[in-house]
């Protein structure tokens, strides 16, 4: 009996200890789940980010134009690859626009500045999910077209395509046969906001390959130089000088491109004229300090606050007290204040359901691009051991921005009214009708220009996934029609995919941005 109440009790301590063990492996569980999501610098890797990162990535290669190299989209082949012959440049390479076959050049470039930025800033983190690679060769498919249509130093390329006659067709990108004009900017028809986004993308690129490749980082830089001389030096916008690209990408104004290329050149050449250039009257002309905007394709104000925030938060000292360089930090401050949900400067255009919500067209630029700089200037904040942010009376922490780049993303990766996910392969539901021609005809039929207008039409979801897809977004009251016709919800876009991709590796892990830059 004795023996059997002792081994009952011996066995019940052993319960007893084997439970203790168990509720420690569960709360140790609940705690790594947790700092994973609040606390910085644990190099804990979020699965859910990385995850996205890897699908959010493919949409560049769903997007090349050219000869395709290691080719991983099944549904993709060549395609375009006489761009740009009739004037003697090769312009095949680059990326589709997003479902049609233009390549415009001005959200084009901006897509290759915003994915240089991620990699320059988050790059370790991209290489955690094995993504820097990719990453680095989309950015490379991007600037080596951008190299081609800057033949001669005044002279830039900036569309490939007719976008009426383009949008006139459904077709296959491999199988396109209407014709596709060129258009460019030069001393007579200026384009000063195209020039310096092109500028800006190539600055940013050549810092990216300077340690991989440095002939290639060095030619970048030489053709960002001489662009945003040309930028410079003959002001205009190129949608008053080709009025034909206002109906698609119009540019409100060149003097933010200008201040963000400069920027770019600084931190590419440190230079101190860009430096001057930016600090000084130009600056104060164009700069719209401490006044929030949309960061956007359009709008690189709010984009270049930030990235010079930067010298504020890290120096070196004698570039941080440059008059005036501490209003751009001052202006990101405003940025982030109105981000801020809590805050008593937030913007009240969100949804309900918590999304900054702005335009009706491709709702997801805005809060996607926001959450991107929001999560950057949390980094900085970190990295410079700034643990406050004062926004009017209230202060916040850099995990508040954190969060809130968080809650942005988990928006758009399934936790909103809609209960769906907006970037295409990601979760169990995501949309099946998405405005692309390439994703909605099947690859094994022949289609022209016109009869390939029944597979828009059809009723069947696309036969090929999209997959990196972010769709233009849900209505102002959180719902979305998932309608292949519907393009103003339905259509993504490379450029947005870039701010996708930049956010996402801010949230993969956490970074020590101030080495990024070296
Ligand atoms: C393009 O932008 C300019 C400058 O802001 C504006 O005056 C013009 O109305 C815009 N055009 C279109 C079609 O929106
Ligand atoms: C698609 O939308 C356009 C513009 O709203 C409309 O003109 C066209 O008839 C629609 N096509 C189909 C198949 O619904």
């Amino acid at each position: 009996m004795t023996g059997k109440i002792g081994e009952r009790k011996k066995s019940r301590g052993f319960l007893l200890f084997i439970l203790m063990i168990a509720l420690g492996v569960v709360a140790f569980a609940v705690v790594l789940t947790y700092t994973k999501k609040f606390v910085y610098g644990t190099g804990i890797v979020s699965k859910k980010y990385g995850d996205a990162l890897k699908i959010a990535m493919q949409f560049f290669d769903v997007q090349k134009s050219g000869k395709l190299e290691n080719n991983k989209i099944i549904w993709r082949g060549d395609s375009a690859l006489n761009d740009g012959n009739e004037e003697g440049v090769d312009l095949s390479k680059g990326m589709y626009d997003a479902g049609d076959h233009m390549k415009f050049g001005f959200p084009m470039a901006f897509t290759a500045t915003v994915l240089s930025w991620a990699i320059l800033e988050y790059g370790d983190q991209m290489e955690v999910v094995d993504q820097l690679q990719p990453a680095k060769e989309s950015l490379k498919w991007i600037t080596d077209y951008l190299v081609n249509a800057h033949p001669t130093s005044n002279e830039l390329y900036i569309q490939v395509g007719d976008p009426v006659k383009d949008h006139k067709c459904w077709d296959r990108p491999e199988d396109m046969t209407e014709k596709r004009p060129i258009k460019k900017v030069n001393p007579s028809a200026p384009g000063s906001d195209v020039a310096a986004e092109t500028a800006a993308a190539m600055a940013s690129a050549s810092l990216v390959f300077k340690s991989s490749n440095l002939k290639y980082s060095k030619l970048l830089l030489s053709h960002a130089e001489d662009l945003f001389s040309f930028a410079n030096e003959n002001r205009g916008s190129y949608s008053e000088s080709i009025p034909e690209v206002e109906d698609y990408y119009n540019s409100t104004g060149f003097g933010d491109e200008l201040l963000w290329a400069a920027s770019w050149l600084y931190y590419a050449s440190k230079d101190r004229k860009y430096l001057e250039f930016v600090t000084g009257e130009d600056g104060e002309k164009f700069a719209n300090w401490e006044t929030p905007t949309w960061f956007s394709w359009d709008d690189k104000l709010p984009g270049t606050h930030v990235l010079l925030s930067r010298l504020s938060f890290f120096g070196p000292e004698v570039v941080a007290e440059t008059e005036n360089m501490d209003m751009y930090r001052k202006s990101a401050e405003a940025v982030m204040c109105s981000l801020l949900p809590d805050s008593s400067s937030a913007t009240s255009s969100r949804t309900k359901g918590g999304l900054i919500w702005v335009s009706k067209w491709h709702s997801l630029q805005q809060p996607v691009a926001s959450a991107f700089l929001a999560v950057l200037f949390s980094d900085y904040m970190i990295s410079s051991d700034t643990s406050k942010l004062e926004c009017n009376s209230d202060s916040f922490l850099p995990s508040d921005l954190r969060m809130f780049a968080m809650s942005q993303a988990d928006y758009v990766l399934g936790d909103n009214p809609m209960k769906m996910s907006y970037l295409v392969g990601y979760g169990n539901k995501y949309p099946q009708y998405v405005h692309h021609r390439g994703a909605s005809i099947p690859a094994n039929v022949k289609t022209g220009c016109k009869d390939g207008y029944k597979w828009l039409e059809s009723k069947e979801p696309n036969p090929n996934v999209a997959t990196g897809a972010l769709v233009g977004g849900p209505s102002k009251a959180d719902n979305y029609i998932d309608s292949r016709n519907n393009s103003m919800q339905g259509e993504p876009s490379t450029y947005n995919t870039a701010v996708l991709v930049g956010l996402l590796s801010g949230l993969v892990s956490v970074s020590s941005v101030p080495k990024s830059f070296k």
